[in-house]
């Protein structure tokens, strides 16, 4: 078929997002944050005060949980939560929500109806092992945890964040963790991915080499 997948993974603050953005915009196609979906669950569970172990609460609210992109804008039951997704508090909701089955059950079902449909970047930690093990290319993209703490830091600090740089190295230190030892669907590199190591590149040159490998494999 003529719908192309592209999967973009890696660990946390490795600058999927920034990259798999530019890719997609440069391609023409769609792009699909995933963690932003998780994000968005992370933070419905939270404002309703359902626990993680929480069962029965918890796959009531999923069930009448609407998650979309409209315009490549997140939103959560048809409000656009895009500017309150990204505090470290909902980064590590995140991380929790997402290791319990039902979440993942959710998300990858509708991640993989979008993808049916169209072309798309997605950018998450089990797009080319999971949701689209069958993807055109795969990219796994990783930088040395310090080099992505430091990055996390600086932005944290535009958006007047007092964090300092110890609070975000372990924070990035303990959701590595617990995306690479969740029992469902962990975060690891596809066998055929290709791995990019942007520790000492800018954005602009991963997003060069990443167009090229495209355009050389098409
Ligand atoms: O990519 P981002 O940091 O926004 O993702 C937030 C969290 O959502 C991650 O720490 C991870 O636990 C979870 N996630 C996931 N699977 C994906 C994307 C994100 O488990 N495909």
């Amino acid at each position: 078929d003529s719908v192309i997948r592209i999967a973009i993974d890696g660990p946390s603050g490795a600058g999927k997002s920034t990259i798999a953005k530019a890719v997609a915009a440069r391609l023409g196609i769609e792009y699909v944050d995933t963690g932003a979906m998780y994000r968005a669950v992370g933070y419905k569970m939270k404002r309703e005060g359902i626990g993680p172990g929480e069962e029965e609460r918890l796959e009531a609210a999923l069930t009448d949980t609407e998650i979309d992109f409209q315009n490549g804008v997140i939103c959560l039951d048809g409000e656009d939560v895009s500017g309150r997704i990204r505090t470290p508090e909902i980064s590590e909701a995140a991380s929790v929500y997402s290791a319990i089955p039902a979440v993942r059950e959710k998300l990858v079902r509708a991640q993989r109806e979008i993808g049916h449909r169209r072309s798309v970047v997605m950018d998450g930690r089990d797009i080319g092992t999971n949701v689209f093990p069958d993807a055109q290319f795969k990219f796994y993209l990783t930088a040395d945890a310090e080099e992505r703490a430091r990055r996390r830091f600086l932005e944290l600090q535009e958006k007047g964040g007092t964090e300092t740089m110890e609070q975000v190295l372990e924070d990035i230190r303990q959701r590595d963790y617990n995306d690479t030892h969740r029992e469902l669907n962990p975060l690891r590199k596809a066998e055929d991915a290709i791995e990019v190591d942007s520790t000492d590149m800018s954005p602009q040159e991963v997003i060069d080499a990443i167009y090229r490998r495209i355009k050389d494999g098409q």
